[in-house]
């Protein structure tokens, strides 16, 4: 906890210093959005400044461009347009919600981010990797995570999931198999390459409370 100044009221810095912005990644159905709520909830058991967005979407503007995005009739939509559409989106979350939320001091729980671009448009689409770092930092204001959870599951399973699960099937879940897998191996690739302390691999084969309490542990040291 930071000491209050004088007056008893936190400056600026400080309530930055309070925040914390955490992102859920991970392959189709490895349970990003099942684990985001559950943290969610944990985390507003302590404190109530929590907030959970999702990606794309998140704000009015943000969930009219996920319709057009995750639209199955939309199967002309090319890899650029695709990908300068979730950084519309994307951009649109920053300004709006994420960066007012952490400057407030609170605390962002946001279920897919930046990484997830340059692990489908970039590894799974081809598209130029450095191309996309510098349009994601534009859109982005160069914000990222202070922490970023990796659900790592092997993709037939997470298809599966998603299949039996009765969720939304969108058209990024159409896609073969091997999209997929270049997806996944494309997250190993970004982990690999960052050299942060950003990224902790979960194992999300497990059950639902396992992968949460792997999560929480470590979430838990980083509250302020
Ligand atoms: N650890 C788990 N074990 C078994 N089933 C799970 C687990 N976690 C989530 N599920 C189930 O798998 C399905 C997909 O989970 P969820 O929607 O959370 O995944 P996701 O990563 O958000 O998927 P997407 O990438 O498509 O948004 C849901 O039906 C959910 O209940
Ligand atoms: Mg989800």
């Amino acid at each position: 906890m930071v000491a209050p100044t004088k007056s008893g009221r936190l400056d600026d810095d400080e309530r930055a210093s309070l925040s914390l912005f955490i992102s859920l990644e991970g392959p189709d159905g490895s349970g990003k959005t099942t684990q985001a709520q559950l943290l969610a909830e944990r985390l507003r058991r302590l404190r109530p400044d929590v907030v959970l967005v999702r990606e794309p979407g998140g704000t009015a503007i943000g969930d009219q461009i996920r319709q057009v995005l995750h639209d199955v009739r939309n199967v002309d939509m090319q890899p650029r347009a695709e990908f300068l559409l979730y950084s519309a989106s994307r951009a649109q979350l920053v300004e709006q919600v994420i960066r007012p939320h952490l400057a407030r001091g609170g605390i962002v729980v946001c279920d897919r981010y930046a990484d997830s671009s340059l692990a489908y448009q970039g590894y799974g689409r081809g598209l130029d990797l450095k191309a996309l770092r510098t349009v994601t930092a534009f859109a982005t204001g160069g914000l990222m995570p202070d922490l970023t959870f990796y659900l790592d599951l092997d993709v037939a399973v997470g298809l599966r999931r998603r299949l039996t699960g009765g969720g939304e099937w969108n058209r990024l879940d159409d896609e073969a198999l091997d999209f997929h897998r270049r997806v996944r191996e494309g997250y190993s690739r970004l982990i690999a390459e960052d050299s942060g302390t950003r990224w902790h691999v979960i194992n999300a084969a497990r059950p639902i409370d396992q992968v949460h309490a792997d999560i929480w542990e470590i979430v838990e040291r980083f509250l302020p």
